[in-house]
């Protein structure tokens, strides 16, 4: 089969994705798959990937798509994708029977390429339209996860229009109902991308302002004080329902305030305990509460869903990713790790899925 792994893409993620595909297409068995690497640029330009094409931080310096590579003509035809020389008579790439989008956020993780792909006939690898649009969209998830029974923490959704008509309310509204402090996200990004700590009124208006950098729609949450604990969900071959990975719990170890995108991304500034160290009976909730999110969402290949365990032993459901952070040392694959599966056999039950 042919397997086109997709990176890069138009949204803050970018370097976040490269990382990712750089591991996938290390691991990814070549004998059994013809492997097409292709990259979608900053400018949304998608090049077929240029042989120097870094995907590690280098130096301190985040990976990008290099542009140099071949210009490829979107939208793709039925199961096809069309490339181009610039300026020369465009060439048929051929069908490729699964695209692997080692992406994250907008234009990425949120239904808009799985939408593209659905119109092409193109299987792909990951969540469909909805649970990706629904999982990328923090206030959507959260009335989902809500309405699915899953314990969330309180929260206040701030759109556009709020904000601009009266944010003295908002601001109001914020400290009466969630008090201090407060977390301010934008609604459709990850890697904590646009995400402050808010202290008060004034830090409030300025977290906002940098959120709706980001996206416009803005959530505030109350601070839930507990240990971080991640699940990954994975889909299974045959009629067997999805399965969860043994609970990890992460932790800061930069001195960060929380897991900014330096604590994620740069070494040594984060660990990962696996399995967490829970009571046995908090594991098994843990668990079932990740495969019931990802069933919540219908969820398809993997996901990595991300709680609060809080002193006074409750879970508070935080997050679901449907297309998580993907190196080789990323939590999801981690967590897969420590489960009996590896990074690359990972890899190769996420594409059969997609064939399946
Ligand atoms: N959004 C990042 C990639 C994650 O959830 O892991
Ligand atoms: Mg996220």
């Amino acid at each position: 089969p042919r397997v086109a792994v997709v990176f890069g893409g138009r949204n803050s993620e970018h370097a976040v994705s490269l990382m990712g595909a750089g591991s996938v297409l290390e691991a990814i068995d070549k004998d059994k798959y013809e492997v097409i690497p292709i990259g979608i640029a900053q400018d949304g330009r998608w090049v077929l990937a240029a042989a120097g094409q870094r995907f590690a931080i280098e130096e301190g310096e985040l990976p990008s798509v290099d542009t140099s590579g071949a210009a490829l003509a979107l939208p793709p035809g039925q199961g096809s994708i069309v490339a181009y020389d610039p300026g020369s008579i465009p060439v048929e790439l051929g069908a490729v029977d699964v695209v692997f989008p080692v992406m994250h956020g907008p234009f990425a993780e949120d239904g808009t390429i799985q939408g593209l792909l659905e119109m092409a006939g193109v299987r792909y690898v990951g969540s469909g339209v909805l649970a990706s649009a629904v999982g990328m969209d923090k206030a959507y998830m959260k009335t989902v996860m809500a309405a699915a029974g899953l314990p969330i923490g309180r929260y206040l959704v701030v759109r556009e229009r709020d904000w601009r008509l009266d944010r003295e309310r908002v601001l109001k509204e914020s400290e009466e109902q969630l008090g201090w402090p407060v977390f301010v996200k934008p609604a459709r990004a990850g890697s904590s991308q646009g995400i402050s700590k808010a202290y008060d009124r004034a830090t409030l208006a300025e977290a906002v302002e940098e959120a709706r950098r980001h996206d416009p729609k803005v959530l505030v949450e109350a601070a839930v004080s507990g240990r971080e604990v991640e699940c990954a969900v994975l889909e299974s071959l045959g009629d067997e329902p999805p399965r969860a990975s043994r609970p990890g719990e992460v932790k800061v170890e930069g001195g960060q305030e929380f897991f900014d995108f330096e604590a994620k991304y740069y070494p040594d500034q984060m660990s990962l305990t696996v399995p967490a160290d829970l009571p046995g009976e908090v594991a098994e909730e843990l668990r079932a509460m990740a495969v019931r999110a990802f069933e919540a969402l219908e969820c398809e290949g993997l996901a990595r869903v991300d709680f609060f365990y809080t002193p006074e032993g409750r879970i508070v459901f935080n997050e679901i990713n449907t297309m998580p952070g993907f190196t080789s040392l990323s939590v999801a694959p981690q967590l897969w790790a420590a489960s009996g599966m590896s990074y690359p056999e990972l890899v190769d039950h996420l594409v059969q899925l997609a064939l399946h």
